[in-house]
């Protein structure tokens, strides 16, 4: 049957045929992965993430465009809706920190089913991370290893930005320290971003688990992070109304280091937990040690890293009971991986190299997996 004509969505011309013909056909992440990724992927990574940056931005501009790809993405369903830590989820499938780090193509990506986007890695100070190429397709493994170093335009830039979105997308604010900025000061590179972004982001994450700037994951070790989760969530509750602190966390932690993060968690009253950030691991990989070895440093991620996250989430999960907000992130690479991070314990997932291996209709397969399941 047609439905109604509303200049909010381009339904109005779809019959119910139509829709599900391109629904089917030709937006999914088959055709994707067929058509357009092999095109994209002869390409320079990065240069080809601008590109598409450029490419999404010049098409959400056309009139009607974003409602198009709205009603081509966007899976609405009571199943999906979860509430937490005081903010309610259209649905549970985030884009994990570093896809969207400089907040430019929030309203575009917020039509592509996602229930929450989460922008940074930010740090007070523009800085333009390491050396190009810094970033890596393993295609034999469906994983990518980047060594981007924090590249951002800086908090402030991001504000403006910010300011400026239309859409009401749950926006989560991913905190970093400078470069340059030694351990000893990192707490004041936070606490700028924090007071900077406060009034533009739903929720906060302190990162200290990027193994790509130099020192930062020693601000893991237990005096410097409870100092550091102290001082942050002192800051929230100094606001009229405080805003959830998240701590993202690496996957390469021993127990007895998931332990001590465990009882900074609880005793800091941290409103949750990501797990996790890319591996420094290199292990069972199907590409070959000499490709490895010639990409040399930087964080591993997609399905490679996929078992080990979700053996941090179930450890986590395991520890910190039930009702601690978990949010599961590393190699979601199909529906069934999201299954697989809710089961072992995640109330919210986020996507990055999935979202890279299989297009943009990602998360609505995900959504579509979980109103579909018992
Ligand atoms: C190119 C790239 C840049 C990233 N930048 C950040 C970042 O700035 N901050 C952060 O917390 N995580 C960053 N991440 C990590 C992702 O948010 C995510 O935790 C990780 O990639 C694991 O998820 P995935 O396997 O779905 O990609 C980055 C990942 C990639 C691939």
């Amino acid at each position: 049957m047609a439905r109604p004509y509303s200049c909010h969505n381009l339904q109005f011309f779809w019959s119910g045929k139509t829709r599900t013909l391109i629904d089917n056909v030709t937006f999914d992440t088959t055709m994707y992965r067929l058509l357009i990724r092999p095109v994209l992927f002869l390409f320079d990574p990065e240069k080809i993430h601008h590109f598409t940056f450029s490419f999404l931005k010049f098409f959400g501009s056309i009139p009607l465009a974003k409602s198009l790809l709205r009603s081509l993405y966007y899976v609405g369903h009571p199943k999906l809706e979860r509430e937490l830590f005081g903010l309610k989820f259209k649905n549970p499938i985030g884009l994990a920190a570093g896809f969207d780090k400089d907040a430019k193509l929030i309203d575009e990506l917020a039509c592509m089913g996602f229930g929450f986007i989460e922008v940074g890695t930010l740090t007070p100070k523009p800085q333009a991370g390491n050396e190009k190429p810094r970033l890596f397709r393993l295609p034999e493994d469906q994983a990518l290893i980047n060594r981007m170093g924090f590249n951002n335009e800086g908090v402030l830039a991001v504000i403006d930005r910010l300011k400026k979105r239309k859409s009401k997308i749950i926006v989560g604010g991913n905190i970093g320290k400078n470069k340059i900025t030694p351990n000893e000061k990192a707490v004041d590179d936070y606490n700028y971003c924090f007071e900077a972004l406060y009034p533009y982001v739903d929720y906060f994450v302190v990162n200290v688990s990027s193994p790509n700037t130099p020192g930062l994951r020693e601000l893991q070790e237990k005096e410097p992070l409870k100092n550091l989760m102290l001082h942050v969530k002192r800051l929230s509750a100094q606001k009229d109304k405080s805003k959830p602190v998240l701590l993202k966390i690496a996957p390469d932690l021993t127990s007895s280091q998931l332990d001590d993060i465990i009882e900074i968690l609880l005793s800091t009253k941290t409103d949750g937990v990501i797990a996790t950030n890319t591996t420094i691991s290199r292990e069972d990989l199907g590409t070959s040690t000499e490709t490895v070895f010639k990409i040399g440093h930087g964080g591993l991620s997609g399905k490679p890293l996929s078992e080990k996250s979700t053996e941090v989430i179930l450890y986590l999960r395991s520890k910190l009971g039930k009702n601690y907000p978990i949010i599961g992130v590393g190699g979601i690479m199909s529906p069934e991986d999201a299954v697989e991070k809710i089961k072992a314990g995640a109330d919210l997932i986020q996507v990055y190299t999935g979202f890279i291996y299989e297009g943009p209709g990602f998360a609505k397969k995900i959504c579509k997996k979980l109103v579909n399941q018992h």
